[in-house]
């Protein structure tokens, strides 16, 4: 058999233009989280370039300005599309195996999701199918979620473990979730597994036996703080131990019930409080005042018929707000934040500059990556989205749209499947 041909040579710095885009999109300034008014502000440049050298953004700039780069320049035709960067999806359940439409053809029926979870359904359901999967099926589980999502147009991604909430599964999955690329979240209080009689014996468990190895795995923790799952004195608990291991700390707070999430998540200084359908003025005031970011999951408040959360009284008091799809089997079962992104402009009344904002910058800041995700501006990495439209907006304005044509993953064209 003949030999291959010799590799090409690799030129010494690896460059990509995008040229004669529509538009260039960016969150304005460099710091994170932005609040208030600058939440809304974002720099367009029209008929622009993006030049990415080494897997980092290196210029943006109008076509008629665009300096003679020399060299080897990879090109690719940008017209007729608009970049932003790479979506960040900072709240998501992807680690999981199996469905619930059962479930879901009940609700569509009357049942609600808080019956069903008191039946034995819901979450534990997942769980039963998610402790079956195997440490090789949770990876390809992951991997088939993390597809959709980079479909979507998310190139950075958080997800939970919480369906294992025995030793093996959980460690499993926090290995899945990294090893397929996402930030790894610890939700080690989730709900009470069967084998426990109470939260508080699923805890000395969780602390005792868990904790330390899931430590070595996740950057963060999470708890469910709601009736029916943990309350104020077992999150605080559980928060406290997986502080003393180093993680950062995050609460599913307020979704159902204002059950005292937000107060103990600024007591904490956790990162984030998520879900915050149920959230009142003092909650709202509370979070603006605070470094706490409000993470905001409208697909999960649309997909169970719940309130939406009051979005603009955080942004209009000064509140950190991100949003994220919360893509999970149960409540949400939605992995696109273009989506996340038009029902912040339906149903949450933010402009559409707000909602890339709020998925960009500051759902990077969440997962303390604002240095790197969520901007196209020199340095950052160039991950990139480019949309199938003559305006970025569209990325709000066209409603379940199929937008996507194309994503840059550190300056290289990813494989959508
Ligand atoms: O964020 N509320 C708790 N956990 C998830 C739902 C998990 C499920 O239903 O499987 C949520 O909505
Ligand atoms: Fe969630």
């Amino acid at each position: 058999m003949a030999a291959p041909p010799p590799e090409p040579a690799r030129p010494l710095t690896r460059r990509l233009l995008v040229r004669d885009l529509a538009q260039v999109v960016s969150p304005a300034g460099r710091g994170a989280p932005l609040r208030g008014s600058q939440l809304g502000a974002v720099d367009v440049v029209e008929r622009a370039y993006l030049l990415c050298e080494e897997g980092r953004v290196a210029a943006v700039g109008r076509m008629r300005e665009l300096p003679d780069l020399g060299g080897a320049v990879e090109e690719l035709d940008g017209r007729g599309l608009c970049a932003i960067p790479g979506l960040v999806d900072c709240h998501t359940h992807a680690c999981f195996a199996g469905d619930r439409v059962e479930e879901f053809a009940l609700r569509a029926g009357g049942a609600s999701y808080e019956e069903l979870h008191a039946a034995g359904g819901g979450i534990l359901s997942t769980v039963r199918a998610t402790r079956a999967a195997g440490e090789n099926g949770l990876l390809e589980a992951v991997s088939r979620h993390r597809a959709w999502m980079l479909r979507a147009g998310t190139t950075t991604w958080e997800a939970k473990s919480g369906y294992g909430l025995d030793r093996e599964t959980e460690l499993a999955s926090l290995r899945a979730i990294r090893d397929a690329g996402g930030a790894a979240t610890w939700l080690g209080a989730h709900a009470v597994p069967p084998e426990f009689a109470s939260p508080d014996a699923y805890l000395d468990f969780a602390l005792e036996e868990v904790l330390p190895e899931a430590a070595q795995l996740a950057e963060a923790a999470d708890v469910f703080l709601e009736r029916g799952a943990f309350d104020a004195l077992q999150a605080r608990r559980f928060l406290t131990a997986c502080r003393e291991h180093g993680l950062a700390l995050r609460l599913h707070g307020d979704q159902f019930t204002q059950a005292g999430a937000i107060g103990l998540a600024i007591e904490l200084a956790a990162r984030s409080v998520d879900h915050l359908e149920a959230t009142g003025d003092d909650g709202v005031r509370a979070l603006a005042l605070s470094d706490v970011s409000a993470v905001l999951l409208p697909a999960s408040a649309l997909f169970l018929g719940r309130p939406m959360p009051p979005a603009r009284a955080l942004v209009d008091a000064g509140a950190a707000v991100a949003l994220a799809t919360d893509f999970n089997p149960g409540s949400a079962y939605c992995e696109s934040l273009p989506l996340v992104c038009s029902l912040a402009a339906t149903q949450l009344r933010l402009t559409p500059a707000e909602a890339l904002s709020a998925c960009t910058v500051n759902a990077a800041h969440v997962l303390g990556r604002a240095g790197r995700k969520g901007r196209l501006a020199p340095g950052f990495d160039a991950d990139v989205v480019l949309l199938d439209a003559p305006d970025w907006r569209h990325l709000s304005y066209h409603l379940g749209g199929d937008l996507v044509r194309g994503v840059l993953l550190g300056g290289q064209q990813a494989e959508l499947r």
